[in-house]
């Protein structure tokens, strides 16, 4: 692999492996390595025997249709309701007393809610939503803090066969009307406000905020507010709606009605390589099928004992498929925590492990990071003896992270399970099983059983062991993304164009010579910031978009704690007045976070007069991320001006 798609280093600790215990692998759910060779051999039969597992109102006969691809179609004949699978299908069970949700406020506030209950709140909501005229194919905006409605609200949308469209509750006004306008929403869900970091923060102004840009007019037509926080808002007459004054005029008996497997489940935004997001969009079946499959396997749920926790935010894809329908499609009993991990102080989530014993833990390396930081002593004043499994996902776990979870989370011994996969991808692709892989810090490892992951070179030909390359994935998968939504084209140019018959997911990786997969970073000009994706052409089409700004560059640079950072480096008009170059760098760290969200607030901002640019007029932008890492700049004899990389690096050098 060249240096443009990153440097692969070779890892001293390659030969540091865990194999699963002996009475862990003797009770695993999966615990027979031929598993493997069977679905490798017929993945179709595989995937079949999977969704099997699920409730048909209609069987499926035909398995896969890949006859047009890169659009495929799985179970295409069979109908089932999504909704009804993740809870009535328990309650028929006997399990409507089994709990679903442990719901932790962050001011410390707790709601049980049992399946039966579950299902009585969403059979409810969906015959409010009905009542709002939401029915089978229209799209239904999300805008929620961490609470149980977030959940009833997903739930109650598929239930009707419509979809639902999350907007993470720290997105913008900008950035929430954008995703609105693409998806053409109706009806908004969303709350006053929700609890972070010890304060209100508020969602609701900012969806009147979103509602009111490029003069009003949107396809919404209504609003429904959750009562959270108790802040005060306003309510727009004949648009917004309390949902708990509306919904308790609605009885909990609905009958859910089947719909069609690759019904439109719902879309979900991810930053791409230029500025406007896409809108991935997932169906019913295939992608139900291979959350629970992978939900159930990676994570060896035993629905009756364990206690799982996710710790991610329903607004991301994490959320959606390891928080709602991975484990309500297994039964499984849950936490949701609305707040952050240092509220009141950094032992809250291990005081939650604690308190509700959980035994499986999915989080991801930047919180794990944070909270090694803090030191171990917070955690070993917590009993998390009750923790089996660990997981982890969104970005590669470093091996002293790796090894710092397993000893003070996981007691030494709990299997940590670092899962690869994407937005698009929409269930776990890579990680080990925790009771057949030796696992070794630092690599995600395995292909999940029929998924045909591969890493190849740039004609698309597999590497041998030890090489670096390209991850593609050669057969389409259950829950693979289907379009991009509104725009096949995009969807065909931004993962197929390169390679025609596999699927390009954008990541660089390594194998060793064992077979194991080493995931190496974005290949694109794509960040990876506390393991939520970023474009750097959005980030810099917003600075653009500042009056003082002429021109932008960003990039993601090397932050111990949050895997990259957003490092921007502007240049000023010349005969601009607004902004002092002093003034510049607080202004417009600002600025991105009101037109895109907090997230995406850059760590440095520098003001420049001139960016590296290669004689074509290209930005130079792996110079800039050398510089901000404080690395040496190297060759820069393609630059069209080679002076203006030394002194960037020379001011770069002072401040750091
Ligand atoms: O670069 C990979 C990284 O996160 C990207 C997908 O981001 P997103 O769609 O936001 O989904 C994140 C949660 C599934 C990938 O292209 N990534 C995710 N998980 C891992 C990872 N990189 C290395 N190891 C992982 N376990």
């Amino acid at each position: 692999m060249s240096d443009e798609h990153g440097t692969i280093e070779s890892h001293p600790l390659q030969g540091e492996t865990y194999p699963p215990s002996p009475e862990f692998r003797d009770r695993a759910n999966v615990n027979d390595p031929s598993v493997y060779l069977r679905a490798a051999e017929d993945p179709e039969a595989y995937w079949a025997s999977e969704a099997e597992k699920l409730q048909w109102t209609k069987p499926f006969e035909e398995i896969l249709d890949w006859s047009n691809p890169p659009f495929a179609k799985w179970f295409q004949d069979g109908e089932l309701n999504v909704s009804a699978n993740c809870l009535d299908r328990h309650v028929a069970a006997g399990l409507g007393d089994r709990v679903a949700i442990h719901f932790e406020g962050e001011p410390g506030d707790t709601r049980t809610i049992t399946y039966a209950e579950l299902t009585s709140e969403v059979k409810r909501a969906a015959n409010m939503l009905t009542s709002l005229g939401v029915s089978a194919g229209d799209r239904v905006a999300i805008y929620m803090p961490m609470i149980p409605e977030a959940v009833i609200a997903m739930l109650a949308v598929a239930r009707l066969g419509a979809a639902h469209s999350v907007v993470f509750g720290g997105f913008s006004a900008e950035s929430l009307r954008a995703r609105i306008d693409d998806a053409r929403a109706e009806l908004v869900i969303t709350a006053d406000g929700g609890y972070r970091k010890g304060r209100v923060s508020a969602l609701k102004p900012t969806v009147d905020d979103a509602l009111a840009l490029h003069g009003g007019g949107s396809s919404v037509e209504r609003v429904l507010v959750v009562k959270r926080t108790g802040n005060e808002i306003e309510m727009q007459a004949g648009r917004d709606l309390w949902w708990h004054d509306e919904i308790v005029t609605y009885d909990d008996q609905h009958q859910a009605q089947g719909f069609p497997a690759e019904n439109p489940l719902f879309i979900l935004y991810t930053s791409g390589t230029t500025g406007k997001p896409k809108g991935i969009l997932h169906t019913s079946a295939g992608y139900l099928t291979q959350v629970s499959t992978t939900h159930r396997n990676v994570f060896d749920l035993k629905p009756d004992t364990d206690v799982y926790w996710c710790t991610a935010d329903i607004g991301w894809i994490t959320g959606h498929s390891y928080v709602v329908y991975g484990p309500l499609a297994n039964g499984a009993t849950q936490v949701i925590y609305e707040g952050t991990p240092e509220t009141p102080d950094w032992g809250r989530w291990w005081s939650i492990i604690q308190k509700y014993g959980v035994t499986i833990f999915y989080t991801a390396p930047t919180a794990i990071r944070a909270c090694m930081k803090v030191g171990r002593q917070v955690p070993e004043q917590y009993d998390l003896s009750s923790i089996r499994v660990l997981g982890s996902v969104g970005e590669p776990i470093n091996p002293e992270a790796w090894r710092w979870y397993r000893e003070v989370i996981g007691a030494g011994s709990a299997p940590i399970v670092d899962t690869w996969w994407q937005t698009e991808t929409g269930a776990i692709m890579i990680s080990a099983l925790p009771g057949l892989t030796s696992l070794k810090p630092g690599s995600a490892q395995v292909p999940q059983p029929g998924i045909d992951v591969n890493v190849v070179d740039d004609a698309g030909n597999r590497v041998d062991r030890g090489q670096g390359g390209l991850l593609t994935i050669r057969r389409p998968w259950p829950s693979m993304v289907r379009t991009i939504w509104g725009d096949d084209q995009r969807f065909i140019d931004t993962y197929w164009a390169k390679f025609g018959d596999q699927y390009f997911a954008g990541d660089g990786a390594r194998v060793d010579d064992d077979g194991d997969i080493w995931l190496l970073g974005r290949v694109d000009d794509v960040m990876n910031v506390s393991g939520h994706r970023l474009s750097t052409a959005e980030i810099e089409s917003a600075l653009v978009e500042h009056h003082a700004v002429a021109e932008a560059a960003v990039v993601g640079a090397d932050d111990e704690t949050t895997g990259q950072a957003v490092v921007a480096f502007v240049i000023l008009k010349s005969q601009q007045t607004i902004l002092t170059p002093e003034a510049a760098e607080q202004e417009l760290k600002k600025h991105v976070a009101a037109q895109i969200g907090a997230i995406a607030r850059p760590r440095q901002v520098f003001v420049v007069t001139e960016l590296p640019k290669t004689r074509s007029g290209k930005i130079m932008r792996r110079l800039l991320k050398d510089a901000a890492e404080g690395k040496d700049i190297g060759d820069t004899t393609t630059l069209a001006d080679t002076s203006v990389m030394q002194t960037i690096s020379d001011r770069m050098r002072a401040e750091l």
